[in-house]
This record gives C-alpha cells, structure tokens and sequence, in this order.
C-alpha cells in the first residue's frame, strides 16, 4: 500500500486530500481544498492561494487515475462543492471532473448523522443520478486485495452539533492504514474505539483545534483520546486541525509527552506551514489591495503562482508526487 498525502495544513492549505494505492484499487480520499477565509483578521496570502490553486491541479489530475472516491463527509475542506468558490479553485466543471461516473464513490450517508448544511451540500452528490455512489457508513467493501472498512458515524467533535464523519480503514496484506478525518483528536470515546479496535499499522490523524476552542475539558480529554491512539498504532501522523497553529509542537510535548509526525512528513517534506504564519508573513511583507481586485477578478496568471511556489522551494513536492504516481501506475499495468 502507498499513500501519498496531496494537500493538508502541513502542506500550507486546509485539506486532508489523500491518494491510497493498493494492489487491486487506487482510491482517492476526501479530494478537496481550501483556505481559511480570515484568520489574524487577513485574508489568505498570495503563497497560500498558489498552494490552493497547485494543489487544485493535483486533485483533479489524480481524480482521472482512481477506481474510487471516499467522502467522509461534507465540509468544503474535504469535499469540492459545485459552485464557484476562488480560494478553492472550484466551480460546477471542477465538481464534475471530480466526482464522475466513471469511479465509485464511497461516501457519507447525507441522510442519517448530519447537520443541516452539510445535508444541503451533500445534495450536489446525491440528486445526480448517474453517479455510482453508495451510502459507506458502518459498511465493509471487499475488492481483490483490499478491504475498506468504515467506522459507524462518529462526531465532528465530542458531540455532533458540526455533524458527523466516517472514519475509514484500508486493509492488505495485514497492513492496516486508518484515516480518522475530522475527529478532532479524537474527540469522543466512539471515534477512538474504531481506531483500537482494528490496532493498525498507520493512522492520519486531524487532532483537536486547540487554536480555536479554549474549553479546557475538551482539551484535556481529547489528549487522553490521543494517548489511548498513539498506544494501539505503530505510527501516528498528525495534521489538519492540529497544524493551523505555530505551537502544534510545544502543545504536543507538553500535553501528549511524545512528538508526532505531521502527513507531509510521510513524504520527508518539513511542514510547510502558511496559515499558521499568516500575521508573520504579512507584517514581514504586506499585500495590496492590488492583488486582491485583481485575484477577484481572475487577473493573476497561472505563472505567477508557480514562479511563487518556485521562489519559495515549495514546487518540487507536487512536481515529485506527480511523477511518483505516475511511475506507480505505470508499474501497476505492466
Ligand atoms: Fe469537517
Ligand atoms: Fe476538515
């Protein structure tokens, strides 16, 4: 099994975007991006929509080499919406390019453990009647080598009041990978128990968003969750929600005792991460408003993202894992 992480906070966007290569199936996992929107009260920086807009192209070129798609629920940052959004480099042929009728799409039940607005975007999946789609929760598929197994749903949180996930497991060959989505964590008792009970090889998981909420009790108990993970796991990475703050290692290490590797790191890439630096890079050099009419008005050239992407050495990951993938089919159909 190879895994390749394509777009996630240690790779500088909000996405947990992930390509899973078996034997017998490549799978496509949560394909989306996004930004967050205001954060230190800025809006995403010029290398942060370059970020946005490469990852964009990876997805989409992936999407054209997978036999299935895995939709653990419907958050934009994890599923690409149907309407025009510019920091996610999506609109309705975006969408459609995505989520095609060539592939089968595992995917969160949009009628059982959902909040409203997810309810509402998971529509755009659901009213298409020509997509091969199936309703993933608490199911297992079997194809050739490999097993998908997918958790009951679980909270986005310690309760659901932002929805519920899946968590999803990929079995072959007694290799078990875990992606738990957004747990946050693991916030709940539910979402940790998936995890041990299958005791895998490898978990990707998102972590609690200390940088938003300050509820101590949650907190607390969301690294007790995180310890009883790490204890049943041979390797724990960590990203997502974790990585939108500079102190994700201080926090570890003082909470957890132990340090985690971040997704990009199953790459050897060192965490890029833009989000988290958003106030530092802006006060080191700030941006126009120039920039911003200009972006709106889709005035920015896809050479400038990539000369910016380049000037920062940040290019060269995507250009590898493009070419790794391929390699990896082509060996795959000989
Ligand atoms: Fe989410
Ligand atoms: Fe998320």
């Amino acid at each position: 099994m190879k895994i390749f992480p394509i777009s996630c906070e240690s790779l500088g966007t909000r996405s947990f975007a992930h390509l899973v290569m078996t034997r017998s199936v490549n799978i496509l996992i949560d394909p989306s991006v996004s930004l967050g929107p205001t954060r230190f009260g800025l809006r995403p920086l010029p290398i942060e929509i370059a970020a946005s807009w490469l990852s964009r192209k990876i997805i989409l070129e992936f999407a054209e080499l997978v036999d299935i798609i895995i939709q653990s629920h419907y958050h934009g940052d994890h599923f690409t919406l149907g309407v025009e959004r510019k920091y996610e480099f999506t609109n309705r042929d975006v969408f459609n390019s995505i989520y095609s009728p060539e592939v089968t799409i595992l995917a969160k039940d949009p009628d059982k453990f959902l909040n409203y607005s997810q309810q509402q975007r998971a529509k755009w999946l659901w009213k298409n009647k020509k997509l091969k789609l199936s309703k993933a929760d608490n199911s297992t598929y079997e194809i050739g080598s490999t097993k998908i197994v997918f958790s009951p749903p679980v909270p986005h949180g310690s309760e659901g009041a932002r929805g519920y996930v899946l968590e999803t497991m990929i079995e072959e060959d007694d290799f078990q990978y875990i992606y738990t989505s957004d747990v946050c964590g693991p916030s709940s008792n539910i979402a940790t128990e998936f995890i041990e009970e299958n005791s895998p090889d490898l978990v990707a998981l998102d972590g609690f968003p200390f940088y938003l909420s300050k509820i101590k009790n949650e907190f607390a108990k969301s690294f007790e969750y995180l310890g009883r993970v790490v204890d049943c796991a041979k390797e724990v990475y960590i990203d997502h929600h974790f990585l939108r703050s500079l102190k994700w290692e201080e926090v570890l290490k003082e909470n957890l005792g132990k340090k985690l590797k971040t997704f990009s790191m199953m790459r050897n890439q060192e965490p890029i991460l833009l989000e988290a630096q958003r106030k530092i890079r802006f006060d080191r050099s700030p941006i126009k408003e120039e920039f911003y009419t200009a972006f709106e008005n889709d005035k920015i050239s896809i050479t400038f993202y990539k000369e910016l992407l380049n000037r920062n050495g940040y290019y060269q990951y995507w250009k590898k894992l493009s070419s790794d993938v391929k390699m990896e089919i082509e060996k795959k159909r000989k």
